[in-house]
């Protein structure tokens, strides 16, 4: 089943994503991908310690060469904003089975209509609603979607303490 949780805005939910890391991990992520995204990897959370590697995932077998004991969580978005650069998240998703990562798509521009990474072995998909699911750019929002009970009580822990959420009930 999957169990959307929805944010305040599609940084909000990538924020709560990286505070399931710890001091110490390390995260493999796209070397193109949304601005703010990479700001608040760089601007934000390398400064508490999280160490990022930044691959082109358009050639997946890279992902590989970059796990180590503490990579915890590989970040691609598929198609990427601006440059439309494709992740094969299948092949992406059997190298983080076989170590054990949990691996998340930005799906903002594909939306689900087009792409369901949770199909294709993503652990966790983000949006940024505030594009094509809202369609107007009149709102913002953003939105994880996972379909495990484990990680969705994490996020909605994360969620609820750190006051970033859409009310949801
Ligand atoms: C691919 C992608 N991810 C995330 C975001 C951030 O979303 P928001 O503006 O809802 O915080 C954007 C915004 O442009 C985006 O294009």
């Amino acid at each position: 089943m999957n169990m959307p949780a929805a944010f305040s805005s599609g940084v909000a939910a990538t924020d709560a994503v990286m505070k399931l890391l710890q001091p110490g991990d390390e995260v493999i992520c796209a070397n193109d991908m949304y601005g703010g995204t990479y700001r608040l990897f760089t601007k934000v959370y390398e400064k508490f310690g999280i160490k990022f590697h930044y691959v082109n995932m358009q050639r997946a077998a890279l992902v590989e060469e970059f796990v180590n004991e503490n990579t915890r969580l590989v970040w691609t978005e598929t198609p990427t904003n601006p440059l439309m650069n494709i992740t094969d998240i299948e092949a992406v998703a059997a190298i983080t089975k076989k170590h054990g990562l949990l691996l998340c798509v930005d799906n903002t521009f594909a939306s689900p209509y087009l792409q369901n990474p949770l199909d294709l072995g993503a652990d966790i998909v983000m949006h940024s609603a505030t594009k094509y699911l809202g369609g107007h750019s009149d709102v913002i929002q953003g939105c994880l979607v996972m379909n495990s009970q484990e990680l969705r009580d994490q996020l909605y822990f994360i969620q609820k303490s750190c006051g970033a959420p859409l009310p949801e009930r």
